[in-house]
């Protein structure tokens, strides 16, 4: 994968640096967003109305197909860790509100094997521990469970036949020039992408050929380009998979990816924080846009783009495009300060994590019935 510039490295392992957006649609091959085709489809979640989601491979197909009713999926993974963060939650959301939408299955498979390849000190029954939690929260998000499929590789018994098919089809040169595999890396780092080619096939193989669609953060393109590589194949006949690709939703102090991995509670909103952790952390680590003192402030206004608080507002928890707009005029302007803006959005975080904890019970138990 190219390096940009400034420094900033985006593989499904690493994210880091101050990401160029438009320079990585040039980098990976990837299609801006058709804002048309967005402008033209009603009732779409804030995610791709607003941008969020920049960028795609064949979404119009796609859309084409699901807005003439004809037979299409959705198709969107989680590689398991001990907790989720809000930052996860932006697949989900599109794939359930697509959903909704389309009325179409959703397939959502549990990376367990990847976290316990690529994670080093990671062990193998601790690899398993966090795939029932991290379901029920997807789960909590309101999916149609009739259309809604979980599996996790590694008691998926048609996982292995599968993805030896795929594997076949792909040369040890191909993977280490799309992952940048390093010789230390284990084997099964280098086996694991025909695993996810199997994941994002999923749809078809079960159902017989029709478009897919892949909900993602960027980070997962190739993923998805040595997927499209194989699916026509004599020996498979699939479709191409489509995708959207996401921008990242920021850490707290507003770098490049909120991301478990960095461990750190100053970057992390968690699913299961507390009213009283969110208040904590948004006010004492929520990057500001906002000017030094009040009066420079309320003089020179802020600056939204970089706010924290206010893309997390953009991003998900404010989904009244009026009530956005006016927040964003009203602090550009000055008349909203840093504190007033930090309130709101803690007010609207703790309304969507209180409603979201509450259907967890429920969630917990329906995920307990899925692999039991
Ligand atoms: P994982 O578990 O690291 O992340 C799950 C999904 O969440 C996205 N994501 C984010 N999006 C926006 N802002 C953030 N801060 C943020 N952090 C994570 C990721 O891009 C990803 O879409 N290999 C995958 C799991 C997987 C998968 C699949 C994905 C397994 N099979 C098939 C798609 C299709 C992974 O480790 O994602």
């Amino acid at each position: 994968m190219k390096k940009e510039v400034s420094k900033s490295n985006v593989t499904p392992w690493e994210v880091s640096g101050k990401i160029n957006y438009e320079r990585l649609v040039k980098d990976f091959g990837v299609s801006s967003m058709p804002t048309n085709l967005i402008a033209k489809t009603k009732n779409l979640h804030p995610l791709l109305r607003r941008g969020f989601y920049f960028s795609h491979r064949d979404f119009d197909s796609w859309v084409k197909d699901a807005e003439s009713k004809k037979k299409v999926s959705i198709l969107t993974g989680r590689g398991p860790s001990e907790k989720m963060h809000v930052g996860h939650l932006v697949p989900f959301l599109i794939a359930k509100s697509l959903q909704d939408k389309y009325k179409c299955n959703v397939y959502i498979p549990f990376s367990e094997d990847e976290k316990y390849f690529v994670k080093k000190d990671l062990g193998f029954e601790e690899a398993k521990k966090f795939t029932e939690e991290n379901i029920s929260h997807i789960i909590a998000l309101g999916f149609d469970m009739k259309k809604t499929f979980f599996s996790r590789d590694f008691n998926d018994p048609e996982l292995y036949s599968n993805s030896a098919k795929i594997a076949k089809l792909i040369t040890y040169s191909e993977v280490k020039a799309i992952f940048g595999l390093k010789p230390e890396n284990n084997i099964g780092w280098s086996f694991y992408p025909a695993v996810q080619a199997y994941h994002i096939l999923l749809p078809q193989l079960k159902k017989g050929p029709h478009k897919t669609l892949v909900p993602v953060g960027i980070d997962q393109d190739p993923f998805i380009r040595l997927t499209r590589d194989i699916a026509t194949h004599s020996s498979l006949k699939l479709n191409k998979p489509s995708a959207i690709y996401s921008k990242f939703l920021s850490g707290l102090r507003g770098g490049s990816k909120m991301s478990s991995s960095s461990g750190l509670e100053t970057d992390l909103i968690f699913l299961t924080d507390t009213q009283n952790e969110v208040k904590r952390k948004i006010n004492k680590y929520a990057f500001s846009g906002g000017k030094d003192t009040l009066e420079a402030h309320r003089k020179h206004g802020g600056n939204p783009e970089i706010d924290v608080s206010f893309q997390y507002l953009k991003a998900i928890f404010e989904t009244d495009d009026k009530k956005l707009s006016k927040i964003e005029k009203n602090y550009r302007s000055g008349k909203l300060t840093t504190g007033e803006l930090k309130a709101y959005t803690i007010e609207k975080i703790n309304f969507f994590l209180k409603e979201h904890q509450k259907k967890l019970t429920k969630a917990r138990k329906d995920a307990k019935k899925i692999f039991s």
